[in-house]
């Protein structure tokens, strides 16, 4: 097992193995004396793995409740949110008392919003179950719900106390669901460097699995260490993601995220290529790493209906946009433009 430690505004761990989900409560009493737990999970993951939480969680000692939601990105809404809250509050639940968050990105930003405004904040735990919630999403403590204008518009950074990561979880994931945290790892295979791109491009997904989720863990930390509430640095994560929420917005999120970003880094590394940034071989390196990723999907929306979208994106402020740009393989940089250039440019 991996424990990788995050030093932010709250220190935490995020422990990373196989079958470790039932050790949640162990971890648990290790830093909250006995309380009530609200697991809250989405109704394919219940299924999954609950009860295994479940047990962990009473085997210890800790009251545990659970709030179910529809699968999908529509329930990350404030609907789902302002039921999540009555429940906390019918249950009684007061600071001292925890949510864990049990499933994938849309479980881990909607538990955690509720988390970080619930009496002002009450501890909550990460149980990620997939690849794109394992090296994104769990870490790093953003969290949101969308609004009807857009994806993660309200939010707040709000840390665990500390991330579960249990590999064996992705072995219950649909190809899709697979495919689609392999979007946000094409991500990394740009973004990291040359050893990580050199492990992508073994083409070994699934032996690689543990090592290359470990790889961008230990990454995002490092990054989230220096820049926690992206004022900078924070913002390279992002790369590919400014068009990925406008093709999730436009496709009213029947395209997943991850698979989004795919279609997203494509954009990008075209862009950068026709803006000279990276080399024809680069180019091809990257689109090769992308199909290594399984994201082989083009964009189904223009241009200018993408660009349209990009006003509401958080890294817009006023008439300019930061575009994360890349010039290289572990080599990509924030760019100020105008909005009126960013068709040009993308195009
Ligand atoms: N998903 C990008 C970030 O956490 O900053």
């Amino acid at each position: 097992m991996e424990i990788i430690k995050v030093k932010s505004s709250k220190n935490y761990s995020i422990y990373v193995g196989n079958n470790i989900i039932c050790t949640v409560g162990t971890y648990l009493s290790q830093l909250k004396p006995l309380c009530k737990v609200l697991v809250v999970t989405d109704d394919v993951v219940d299924k999954l793995y609950f009860d295994k939480i479940k047990r962990s969680l009473t085997d210890c000692g800790y009251t545990v409740e659970k709030f179910v939601f529809p699968n999908g990105e529509n329930s990350k809404s404030l609907e789902t949110y302002g039921e999540i809250l009555d429940k906390l509050a019918e249950k009684s639940f007061t600071r001292t008392d925890v949510i864990v968050a049990l499933g994938g990105g849309v479980v881990g930003d909607l538990a955690g919003f509720v988390a970080s405004s619930y009496m002002r904040g009450i501890d909550f735990v990460q149980v990620p179950t997939t690849i794109l919630s394992q090296i994104d999403s769990s870490v790093g403590g953003k969290t949101a719900v969308n609004l009807p204008m857009g994806k993660n518009l309200v939010g707040a950074f709000y840390q665990p106390i500390f991330v579960l990561c249990d590999i064996e979880t992705t072995k219950t994931l649909t190809e899709e669901i697979f495919n689609d945290g392999m979007g946000e790892m094409s991500k990394y295979g740009v973004l990291i460097g040359e050893n990580f791109a050199e492990l992508l491009e073994q083409d070994n997904l699934k032996e690689n699995l543990f090592q290359l989720i470990v790889k961008c863990i230990e990454y995002k930390r490092d990054v989230v260490e220096r820049d926690e509430f992206e004022s900078g640095e924070r913002k390279l994560l992002n790369l590919g993601h400014t068009v990925a929420h406008g093709i999730e917005k436009l496709s009213n999120y029947t395209i997943s995220h991850g698979k989004a970003v795919g279609m997203g880094m494509k954009i990008i590394i075209s862009a950068c290529y026709k803006n000279h940034l990276i080399s024809k071989d680069e180019f091809q390196r990257m689109n090769g790493l992308l199909n290594l990723c399984n994201q082989r999907s083009n964009c189904p929306f223009t241009i200018f209906e993408l660009v349209e979208t990009f006003t509401l994106d958080k890294k817009c402020t006023g008439d300019t946009i930061t575009l994360i740009l890349t010039e290289g393989i572990g080599k990509c940089v924030l760019k100020k433009v105008k909005i009126e250039d960013v068709l040009e440019i993308l195009s």
